[in-house]
Formats: structure tokens, sequence, C-alpha cells
């Protein structure tokens, strides 16, 4: 259980929108969340901030996982490997956060709305218990709100910011239908009359330009829902045993060239990785440096006092064979690499758990070893990467490379400039 933190940012701004009585019975349901393991934790704090913008109830959506086998192979379209919010994060912590920041803001599930489609099997036969518990909500509306109809949008470029709120947007879209089902409700009392408006809305990846905000409480915000996006237990819980076994200072490295690599080679990506390691063991690496203090029982015990010893290598990569790559080459220069693999090899439960989690919820497991490393080197265009450059800084944003700004307040990290996603810095 988490310490009961009051998430102030979400809470302001929670204050700060109108929850107006006409919008009691409002949910938005959001959709097209795909992707990434990061891309899509990105995509649900979306969501959840366009509830919070608008003023509206929240259906918690649903995500397809994608492929293990063919990364590339997302399952957008593929209504069975949807899988309910709860399957891949820990609802009962949103819920509580939720409620701590929020009150006013109401979750409810798919599974609680008479009628409210959806492709999966699983959910169709939750829908049908609840439905013969008889705690189901009618629905008195089902709207689509297109955000391609945002004035100069483009897509993946940043879009709503303070200066072109969320809210104003939304409250237009809300107003035509209304008007157009001759549904404009006269008196608050009559549009809180039973039944909801579903509206359905893709959570558009990257839509918030969230650091466009001078006061800094876009970020607020934005830091506290990404608090609230967790992980279920069990992948929580191997990433714990997996930590536990790593029993030294570790450098943390993004590797990423798995078969769905669309960033520089693995032979670029292996050099620049190896002279990183090189270079900040050269800064960092002489006596009176953190590492070296940190390290310095173990060379006592291993090397004498006089010997440094360069601390562990941990590489974050889905892909055994790669893994053996960087190993072979990194060993020339004198670095020992280990994965999570590796790890637990000799831990054959602990083992078997992570070879059965899906690809995505792997990675879940090397963002929890990269957040605890020493330092942390990763790659631009990654929203993984990014996304862990981001959690490492006491700002919650990723403030340029440790190996030009020294004073870092200890985020220790750098990432390569590869395939640049320009929309990360401020949206991600
Ligand atoms: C759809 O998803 C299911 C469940 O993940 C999977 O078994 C199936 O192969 C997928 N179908 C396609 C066409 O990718
Ligand atoms: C590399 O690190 C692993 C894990 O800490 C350790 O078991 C192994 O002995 C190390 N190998 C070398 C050559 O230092």
């Amino acid at each position: 259980a988490p310490p009961q933190y009051a998430f102030p940012g979400a809470a302001a701004a929670c204050a700060r929108t109108a929850w107006k009585p006409e919008n009691t019975n409002v949910y938005l349901k959001c959709g097209g969340i795909f992707a990434g393991m990061t891309s899509i934790v990105s995509q649900i704090k979306v969501c959840l901030k366009m509830a919070l913008d608008a003023g509206v109830h929240l259906v918690l959506p649903t995500i397809p996982l994608r492929d293990s086998t063919d990364l590339t192979n997302f399952n957008f379209f593929n209504g069975s490997a949807n899988m309910d919010f709860d399957r891949w994060f820990d609802e009962a912590h949103l819920r509580d956060a939720m409620a701590r920041a929020c009150p006013q803001l109401k979750i409810r599930k798919i599974a609680d709305f008479q009628g409210l489609g959806d492709a999966s099997t699983e959910l169709a036969a939750a829908a049908a218990a609840a439905a013969e518990s008889g705690e189901k909500m009618a629905v008195a509306h089902e709207w689509n709100f297109d955000i391609n109809t945002a004035p100069g949008l483009k897509l993946l470029a940043g879009y709503f910011w303070v200066g072109r709120p969320f809210r104003t947007w939304f409250e237009h879209e809300l107003l035509r239908e209304r008007f157009l089902s001759h549904s404009t409700p006269k008196t608050p009392a009559a549009a809180a009359a039973p039944g909801a408006t579903i509206i359905n809305i893709v959570s558009q990846f990257l839509v918030f330009r969230i650091t466009d905000d001078a006061t800094g409480r876009e970020l607020a915000l934005w830091n506290d829902l990404s608090a609230m996006v967790r992980f279920n237990e069990a992948t929580r819980a191997i990433t714990t045993k997996v930590e536990a076994r790593i029993d030294q200072p570790y450098i943390g490295v993004h590797f990423r060239v798995e078969k769905d690599n669309i960033w520089s080679s693995y032979d670029d990506q292996l050099k620049q990785d190896l002279d990183a390691l090189d270079k900040l063991w050269t800064r960092y690496g002489g006596a009176g440096s953190g590492a070296a203090k940190e390290n310095k029982q173990q060379q006592q015990q291993q090397q004498g006092a006089h010997g440094l010893k360069k601390p562990l290598v941990y590489l974050a990569c889905g892909d055994e064979e790669q893994i053996k790559g960087f190993e072979a080459a990194a060993a020339l220069r004198g670095w020992n690499v280990t994965s999570k693999y590796d790890i637990v090899k000799n831990d054959a439960e602990t083992l078997r758990q992570l070879k059965e989690l899906p690809f995505d919820f792997q990675g879940a497991v090397d963002l929890g070893i990269m957040l605890k490393s020493w330092f942390f080197v990763g790659i631009t265009g990654s929203a993984f990467s990014s996304t862990v450059a981001n959690l490492r800084d006491s700002t919650g944003r990723y403030r340029g490379s440790s190996l030009q700004f020294p004073d870092d307040d200890h985020a220790r990290t750098h990432l390569f400039n590869d395939g640049d996603a320009a929309a990360y810095a401020c949206c991600l």
C-alpha cells in the first residue's frame, strides 16, 4: 500500500473545474488507446485529464494487448485482445487516489451501463452478470466526439494547452449534440434525469501541451496522474523480486533493438551506449564519486581498497539474443552486463512468472528497475526511455543530460537524440 499522498496537483485541478449539474450524468468513454506500454500509460493520463478539465465523469477504458511475438501487431482492431482496465492497472489504487483528489469525478465500468457494447467476450460476460444483479445504469445518449474536428489540430504534435483549453472545445461539442438531439436541458434538474450520456472519444496520444503553462499547474496535475496509474500487484511483485537480487549499484541502459526497432541500428546503439558508459565512468567513477563510495565496501571485499570496480550494467531489453550480443561487446570493455532474465535465472519460479508475462508487462518490470538505477542511459525517440527520464527527475520532466548538466538534483540520466519524438518533451 502506498503512503496516503494527497495528490495536491490533481486536487487543485479538480477545484479549478466547474462541475455543472447538467453534466452530472455525462461520462467519457475513451478509446483508441494502444501501442507500447508507456504510450498507453500516457494515453490513460490524457483520458483522466480530459474528464478533469471538462468536469465530466469516466467510464474506465479497455485496452488491447499487443502481440508478444509480432511486436508490430498492436491488435488495434482485434476485439478479443481487448483487456479491461483492471487487467492492466491497479484499479483500486486509481479509484482510491481519485476519490481523495477529486471526489466529484465518478468512475464507472462499461459493465455498469445497459447496452454499452464492447467486442470482448470477457466484457460481455461481465456485463451480463451485472445486468442480472440489476445494478445497471440506462444510457440516454451515446455520442461520438471527433477530436479531428478541432480547428488546426495536428496529430501527435501537441494541441490543447492553457491558451486553448480542452474544455472550450468539449463544451461546444456537447452543446451542439444536445441541440441536435433536442434535449438541450431547460433546467439542471431535467438534465440530471435518469440515463447517462456516454461520450466516445479518442484518448489522443500527446494532445496536451503540459509544459506550455508558466504556472506549472498543468505539470503538477500531470505528475499526480503519473502516480495514479500503476501496474497490478502481480507485475510489481516480480519487479521487486528482480530488484532484490541486484546487490550492488548498477547503471540502467535501455537497449531499444527489439524486432520492432524504428530507431538507430543495433550497431549504432551498441556503440553509443558503450561510449556513454566509458564516459560516465570517467566522470563519476573516480575515488570520492557517489558510485565509488556506495561500492567501497564491496571493492574492499572483492578487490582491495585501491581497485575501483565498475558497476553492473542492467540492460532493459526484451530480446535475449540481443542482450547476449551487448554482453559480449561490453565485456571487451570491462563491463559486466545483466538483465531481468539473467538475474533470476537460478530462481525457477520467478523466471517462469517473468516469462509468462506479455512483452509489455515485462517492460513494466524493466521500468521499475530503470527507475532505481544509479544512472540511466536511453534514447529520446522512445516513450519508455523518455518516461523513465521524466520519472527520475524531481521536476517530473527530463531536464537534459546529466553528462552536460551535472547539476541534475540526482536525476543521473542521459538520453541520446535518436529518432527524436518532437512532442515528447511537451506532451508525453
Ligand atoms: C487477436 O487477439 C487474440 C488474443 O490476444 C489472439 O489470440 C489473436 O491471434 C489475435 N488475432 C489477430 C488477427 O491478430
Ligand atoms: C557480474 O555480475 C553478476 C551479478 O551481480 C555476478 O554474479 C557476476 O559474478 C559478475 N561477473 C563478473 C565477471 O564480475
